[in-house]
């Protein structure tokens, strides 16, 4: 996309957030708003700092990830006004004012100060990372929740400048995937292949919007898993690479599955039976769709691709019922995406009230209707987690698991294939498979 295009898209969501804000303003009670970036902190009794990740509310107006010690000032019908921390140094190159063209819509000021900018008297609510002192001191509502809460649902729906950026973090973690993929194939242990990973998507591993998951064999069987292992692994089973990248604030958050040298064969079906699946769902996507009933869908497409491939002898309804299908996935269909990973507001409606999990189902991070403008994940898996599956071998559903067939596959892990999708009027728009088109 052109510079000018994007310039424009960002005028045009700028625009929006200054009517939502004013709106919304309004509606609390406030006559304004100051939004802190946040700060890194530093470790206990040490000068060093914990990588740090700038408060997304700002960052939905400031497209600078990893600005710290700044406040956003917004007041209806005036120019927000940009503190940007600049302190004069030795020891740190001072930080320019930023001078790209979303900036004619703010008033700058650089300061060497942390302290927030004067305001004016009248009702002001800080949101942010504040202490209850500072909030004191200025006689402001510190994160008032429904104010907060309605500031969370503006971020559900991505506007079209929010979109081409989520597009472009695909377009640049793809490359680090590839990249990842050759590694793995050529044998790199898994540090290696999470530094071939950052070297080719452009990124050093403080920026990554969440810690890449890079499970060798038995590793990819371990949702989160948060080692790289130093040494190369003897056998080579399975590759599971989840890794993202950011684009002015906003993250991908993409998984791919690969089977390696030593892979049993049957691995390599089911991860093209994961990938299948995953896109048959994908295509159910519109407005109006019911996620948690495509969550249960999940389920028993998961439940039929294992019993085709004679890892369980039941109904996929019945894998469903008795919970096998649980214990081979536990986690959630997909959640919400945009300046963070999990993005907000996945769990309440669009007037705020709470939308729980089901019971069944509690790490499920996104329950309410789908939405054109939504940008979600779509992350289907299937794992030998043993933890998790040996329960059943007492248990009346535990005669219907191929055992040695576990027994043969968990060497590999586990699968999960995953795509950014945004929600168009029309249907979905895969921002990870289909980066040319670009309307809703
Ligand atoms: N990378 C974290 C997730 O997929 O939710
Ligand atoms: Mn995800
Ligand atoms: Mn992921």
């Amino acid at each position: 996309m052109s510079e000018t295009r994007l310039d424009d898209q960002h005028a045009a969501h700028l625009e929006g957030l200054e009517h939502a804000y004013a709106r919304l303003l309004e509606a609390h009670g406030y006559e304004g708003v100051l939004l802190y970036s946040g700060a890194p902190r530093h470790f206990f009794g040490d000068d060093q700092q914990a990588s740090f990740a700038t408060f997304a509310h700002f960052l939905h107006w400031v497209p600078l990830a990893g600005i710290e010690h700044s406040w956003l000032l917004i007041r209806p019908g005036q120019r927000p006004l940009l503190r940007f921390h600049a302190p004069v140094d030795f020891w740190h190159l001072t930080p320019s004012l930023p001078q790209a063209a979303w900036t004619r819509r703010f008033t700058l000021e650089a300061s060497d100060e942390t302290a927030p900018p004067p305001f004016p008297q009248g009702r002001l609510a800080i949101v942010g990372d504040v202490d209850a002192g500072t909030a004191e001191r200025l006689g402001a509502a510190l994160n008032p929740l429904a104010l907060c809460q309605a500031l969370d649902e503006l971020r559900v729906r991505k506007s079209a400048y929010e979109i081409a950026c989520l597009r472009e973090a695909n377009r640049l973690a793809l490359a680090g995937h590839e990249a990842a993929r050759g590694a793995f194939d050529a044998g790199a242990a898994e540090l290696d292949i999470q530094l071939a990973y950052l070297k080719a998507s452009r990124q050093r591993e403080s920026q990554v919007p969440y810690q890449n998951i890079v499970g060798l064999n038995e590793h990819a069987g371990v949702l989160h898993y948060q080692h790289y292992d130093i040494q190369p692994a003897v056998r080579r089973h399975s590759l599971l690479l989840d890794a993202g990248r950011r684009v002015a604030g906003y993250a991908s958050d993409i998984t791919r599955t690969w089977a390696g040298r030593d892979a049993d064969p049957q691995f390599a079906a089911l991860i093209e039976g994961v990938e299948r699946f995953q896109q048959r769902l994908i295509a159910e996507l519109r407005p109006g769709v019911d996620y948690v009933a495509l969550h249960a869908q999940m389920h028993l497409e998961l439940g039929r691709l294992l019993s085709e491939q004679a890892l369980i002898e039941c109904s996929p309804e019945a894998a469903v019922e008795s919970g096998i299908t649980r214990a081979f996935c536990p986690h959630g269909l997909g959640h919400s995406l945009g300046l963070q990973v999990h993005d907000v507001a996945g769990r309440r409606d669009a007037r705020g009230e709470p939308l729980p999990a089901p019971e069944r189902d509690p790490a499920l991070r996104l329950t309410r209707p789908l939405e054109a403008g939504m940008v979600i994940t779509m992350e289907p898996g299937l794992y030998i987690i043993p933890m998790l599956l040996e329960p059943l071998r007492d248990q009346p559903a535990g005669r219907h698991i191929d055992w040695p067939g576990v027994t043969r596959l968990a060497p590999h892990g586990g699968i999960r294939i995953e795509d950014d999708i945004a929600i168009g009027h029309g249907g979905p728009i895969n921002l990870t498979r289909d980066n040319a088109t670009d309307s809703l």
